[in-house]
């Protein structure tokens, strides 16, 4: 099935490609005009405006709560009727440490907030956080796909693999070299590998 979308565009292919082109422009924007570290950190709000600026061209839900169920790999996310006492919830706990931010990470990877697009809204939100907290962001070029999804499964149990892969994977690198890399990185983990931030 392929999500209602604002171009118009009936075919998957293609819309992956648009969702792809469109977004990583909007990511470039958010990073070289520095709005991206403007965004109120650690909250649905500062999630829900990245979101919004990364999908507004494409679909109409961008910044938006679902209004479904969702579930990937039979486990299923926070059930709609929740979701906004989840978030509530979720933007009062702490992320004044490495552990409280990962785990803060985690709880919002549990609401998925949105009908698509929560991986990578929620990898920058997640930059953000350690940004300004620790003047630290996620190599995420650093980090193999498998590796990560396998962290991501297990945080519902535990976050501790997930903390182990994140730490060792922390740099002071803000550079826009390495912002496009870990951008591109994380695209790929979720399918998207036709262009590379930088030559677009
Ligand atoms: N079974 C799972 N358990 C926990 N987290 C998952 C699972 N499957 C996917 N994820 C997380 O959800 C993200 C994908 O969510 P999605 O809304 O499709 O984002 P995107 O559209 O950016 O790909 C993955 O990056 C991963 O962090
Ligand atoms: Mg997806």
């Amino acid at each position: 099935m392929v999500l209602e979308n604002k171009l118009n565009i009936t075919n998957s292919a293609e819309l992956a490609e648009a969702e792809e082109r469109l977004s990583k422009l909007k990511a470039k924007d958010l990073f070289e005009t520095g709005k991206l570290y403007e965004v109120e950190v650690g909250t649905f709000a500062g999630l829900s405006a990245i979101h919004k600026a990364l999908f507004s061209d494409l679909y109409d839900f961008a910044g938006k709560i679902r209004d479904v169920n969702i579930a990937k790999d039979g486990f299923a996310f926070a059930p709609r009727i929740f979701l906004e006492q989840s978030l509530t919830y979720i933007d009062k706990l702490p992320h004044a440490s490495f552990d409280e931010i990962v785990e803060k990470y985690a709880d919002m990877n549990i609401a998925h907030p949105f009908r698509e697009g929560n991986g990578r809204a929620m990898r920058l939100w997640l930059d953000s956080m350690l940004r300004s907290v620790l003047g630290q962001v996620v190599d995420w070029n650093a980090i193999d796909k498998d590796e990560y999804f396998n962290a991501m499964v297990r945080s519902h149990v535990s976050t501790g693999e997930l903390k182990y892969l994140l730490l060792k994977h922390l740099t002071d690198d803000f550079s826009q070299q390495t912002f496009f890399k870990g951008l591109d990185t994380s695209y790929y983990y979720e399918g998207y590998t036709l262009y590379k931030t930088e030559d677009l």
